[in-house]
């Protein structure tokens, strides 16, 4: 007997939107069996098949929105396994989906989620020798629950597998290529084993006093991963380099009572900004990615920048989009509102995807230098420390200028140190005479 299976009772939510379907026609179902994952800004749920049989036929795809009531599958039913009676009416409540634990799309943090096409799928991610099973960051992964006992089933940890879902959700089939990629891999995946990292031991930090333990936030968490995943995949060189920014901070100073009539606040980052989009279109192999295989590059042709802003969550790197075609106070106000947002826990996924190149600026706060991580899968990060006044000699004389610090991290996969070094030269070079930016 076929049967459209309709969501259930879901509650208070209302239009939430389908994010994986985990049937096709053809397929067989038991009772219970997951049909299709869906997501509200609060949690995620999967709604699983009231009886057993044949899926016969989809009735929603990815994407769309649905609510109580929404046809979903067409399902010939196999006579006497449905659990609540066939012509249940609508008015009598449904059977609850199974409530999964809320989820906020991923990665806020430092490193955003590959960006993709609509409909594309990134290459499965093959484990490195540096990935050590069992090292379990599986509670932290972003699945549904019938993915998480999957990969339970294979031993899986989750925490290795890169997720090709929207938002970066891990989809059985990610499971799948994992698992593959593994076992046809020769190396030896375990504990301590062939290139895996050594692990700390656990301390019993009690033992030596009292101690307090407080969870991380999930921001912390997830730009944890982001961090480790950046550090441990990537060679970092860090160049050093300072810029004399006296006429800059002359001309930014000149130029503060006009944008705070227009209620802008014009700071060094801006300008920063818009020197690294010069920098970026003189050398392009900075405004690129690495392929995924590590056989090619993908040179971008837009020049979103990332800056990192700290919340008291943890860091959170908004993009300002199209930053070559935008003028300075149009890049201060973007700045300020994507600050405010990033702070306030307003800022939605889009906002922070796509950037060529991020600027981590500590300048309000201090420092001669620091060895900024890179912003995978980014290739470069500008560090930026606090400008203080030297004596610099110039035309025979010691004169007192305002001096920049500032640091750039490279993938030195794809960049070479000479390339390095004429990059942060030249940014140091459009810094001292702004009209560089003109060019
Ligand atoms: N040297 C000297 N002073 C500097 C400076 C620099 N390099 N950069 C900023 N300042 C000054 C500004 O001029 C401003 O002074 P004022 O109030 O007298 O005008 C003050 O510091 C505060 O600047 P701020 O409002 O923070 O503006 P900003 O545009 O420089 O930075 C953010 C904005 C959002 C990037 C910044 O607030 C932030 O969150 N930075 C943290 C980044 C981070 O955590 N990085 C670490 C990643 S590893």
């Amino acid at each position: 007997m076929e049967r459209e299976i309709k969501v259930p009772n879901i509650g208070d939510f209302h239009d939430v939107e389908v994010i994986d379907i985990a049937v096709k026609p053809g397929d067989e179902v038991q009772l219970e069996s997951p049909l299709i994952s869906i997501e509200s800004d609060k949690a995620s749920m999967e709604i699983p098949s009231p009886a057993a049989g044949v899926v016969r036929k989809l009735l929603v795809k990815v994407g769309d929105k649905v609510n109580e009531g929404t046809p979903i599958v067409m399902l010939e039913e196999k006579a006497g396994t449905a659990k609540a009676p066939a012509a249940a009416k609508a008015s009598e409540p449904a059977r609850e989906p199974t409530k999964v634990k809320s989820q906020e799309p991923p990665p806020y943090a430092a490193a955003p989620a590959p960006q993709l096409e609509a409909g594309q799928r990134p290459a499965p991610v093959t484990p490195t020798s540096t990935q050590t099973v069992g090292s379990s960051m599986s509670a932290r992964a972003y699945a549904s629950p019938s993915v998480r006992k999957f990969s339970r089933e294979l031993g899986v940890d989750l925490g290795l597998v890169r997720g090709s879902g929207r938002k970066g959700r891990i989809l059985q089939e990610d499971v799948k290529a994992f698992t593959k990629a593994v076992m046809s891999d020769n190396r030896v995946f375990g504990k301590g084993s062939g290139a895996g990292l050594p692990e700390i031991p656990p301390v019993d930090f009690s033992k030596f006093g009292p101690v307090e333990s407080k969870p991380l936030s999930r921001l912390k968490r997830l730009g944890a991963q982001s961090l480790h995943r950046s550090w441990i995949n990537i060679p970092h060189v860090t160049q050093f380099d300072e810029a004399d920014i006296t006429e800059l901070e002359a001309f930014r100073k000149s130029k503060l009572e006009e944008a705070s009539t227009q209620g802008l606040k014009l700071t060094l980052l801006t300008f920063l900004i818009k020197a690294a989009v010069v920098a970026l279109r003189k050398f392009p192999e900075f405004n690129a990615s690495l392929a995924p295989d590590g056989e090619s590059m993908v040179y971008k042709n837009y020049f979103h920048i990332g800056f990192a802003v700290n919340t008291d969550q943890g860091l959170v790197v908004p993009v300002i989009r199209d930053a070559d075609q935008k003028g300075l106070f149009e890049l201060a106000r973007e700045l300020t509102e994507l600050a405010e947002k990033a702070r306030e826990k307003k800022i939605k996924p889009p906002e922070i995807q796509g950037g060529c190149f991020t600027i981590s600026s500590l300048g309000h706060v201090g420092g001669t230098g620091f060895t900024p991580i890179i912003n995978a899968p980014e290739v470069a990060i500008l560090g930026v420390s606090r400008s203080v006044m030297k004596p610099v000699y110039l035309n025979g004389k010691f004169e007192p200028r305002l001096i920049l610090p500032f640091a750039l991290s490279y993938d030195h996969r794809v960049i070479d140190g000479v390339d390095g070094a004429e990059f942060t030269r030249y940014l140091s070079t459009i810094l001292t005479d702004i009209r560089h930016i003109l060019l």
